[in-house]
């Protein structure tokens, strides 16, 4: 509730604000909803006087309805979606990661989400020609296995080195350091970072790494900065217009169900959850690269979806042949 003050708008100046206190309008939403033929009457004031500053008053504090058509409308200007470059993802995605959302990826050890991190960030500075800030928790992230996955996109060595620069790596190790970067970000920092170019895509391997630690002990802080880390890349994904993609690690429920970890609070944060895990046709020890994933959380899609995801698929070279093949058809 908003205590009305001297000045806060055209009109109530301090005799008529204290006239008002004394007829115990003490607040902005006293005033909106009084009868205003009482209260001028009662302050000595006229009506249409106390009539305008309702007006701005209402202007000034109340939310105005929006049409479900305009919403849509809004929705359909702002919302971006970026493919994976990978089609069984992109599939399970609905076509790949929306700008204004969070998108996580969740997995045991080994299962793929960093993987999975590395092909997005190269589709999309390669093919999208977008840039990408990659936030990287775990010291999995390595210039060369980019450059590797950009060799199979394309053999022109400018071309690589383009895509390599609109990736922004920030390399942080702790729930702090990750709190502050993301609020740097945040508070306009993305666009510094990136050099004032358009981000399209965040991406956080991994958040889990560095607040789970903190989770759980008498004090609680994990839960603290684990809430101010999922504001700040909720915000961020909304007010930049940006897809932002994090990996979170598993944990098991109390039916012995494999479930990403972070508990309760965090899974209201992404809108779309993905799990991926080793396959049957990848015992554990084996060397595969087909993994699981299976959508278990969307607004868009029935849940419980699976697709076969090989992790290779951003490193083949012959995309680059089928790639340039299909430029070549829509050329001639
Ligand atoms: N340089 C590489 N080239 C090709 N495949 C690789 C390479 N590095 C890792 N892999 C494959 O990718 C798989 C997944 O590894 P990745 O690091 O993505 O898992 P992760 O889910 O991020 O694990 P963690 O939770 O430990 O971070 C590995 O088991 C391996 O098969
Ligand atoms: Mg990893």
């Amino acid at each position: 509730m908003v205590g009305l003050q001297e000045g806060m708008c055209p009109g109530l100046d301090g005799g008529l604000l204290r006239s008002l206190l004394a007829a115990d309008v003490k607040t902005v939403e006293d005033l909106v909803s009084s009868d205003l033929e009482e209260v001028a009457q009662k302050c000595s004031v006229s009506y249409k006087a106390l009539y305008a500053i309702r007006r701005v008053l209402l202007a000034q504090h109340t939310a105005f309805p929006v049409s479900g058509a305009d919403l849509y409308d809004e929705l359909l200007s702002s919302t971006a979606i970026i493919s994976t470059g990978n089609p069984s993802l992109d599939k399970l995605l609905d076509s790949g990661l929306y700008t204004g959302e969070v998108t996580e990826l969740s997995g045991g050890p080994g299962s793929g989400k960093s993987q999975v991190c590395f092909g997005v960030a190269v589709h999309v500075s390669h093919q999208l020609k977008q840039r990408v800030i990659y936030i990287d928790t775990t010291g999995g992230l390595t210039a060369s296995r980019l450059l590797e996955m950009l060799q199979s996109e394309t053999s022109d060595r400018d071309e690589q080195m383009e895509a390599l620069q609109r990736i922004h790596v920030f390399r942080l190790f702790d729930a702090y350091s990750l709190r502050d970067r993301l609020s740097t970000l945040r508070s306009g920092g993305l666009l510094q970072a990136s050099g004032g170019g358009s981000v399209k895509a965040v991406i956080v391997d991994s958040v889990s790494a560095v607040i789970s630690p903190l989770l759980g002990g008498k004090q609680n802080e994990g839960m603290s900065l684990m809430i101010q880390a999922a504001l700040a890349l909720k915000t961020m994904a909304k007010d930049f217009g940006v897809a932002v993609l994090v990996t979170n690690h598993v944990t098991r429920g109390g039916r012995g169900e494999v479930q990403p970890g972070l508990g309760a609070s965090w899974s209201h944060i992404p809108r779309s959850r993905i799990l991926l895990e080793r396959t049957d046709r990848a015992p554990s020890g084996c060397s595969s690269t087909l993994r699981s994933a299976t959508l278990i959380k969307s607004s868009r899609q029935p849940c419980l979806i699976k697709e076969e995801l090989d992790l290779q698929w951003w490193s083949r070279s012959e995309r680059r042949s089928s790639g340039k093949r299909k430029r070549d058809e829509a050329d001639s």
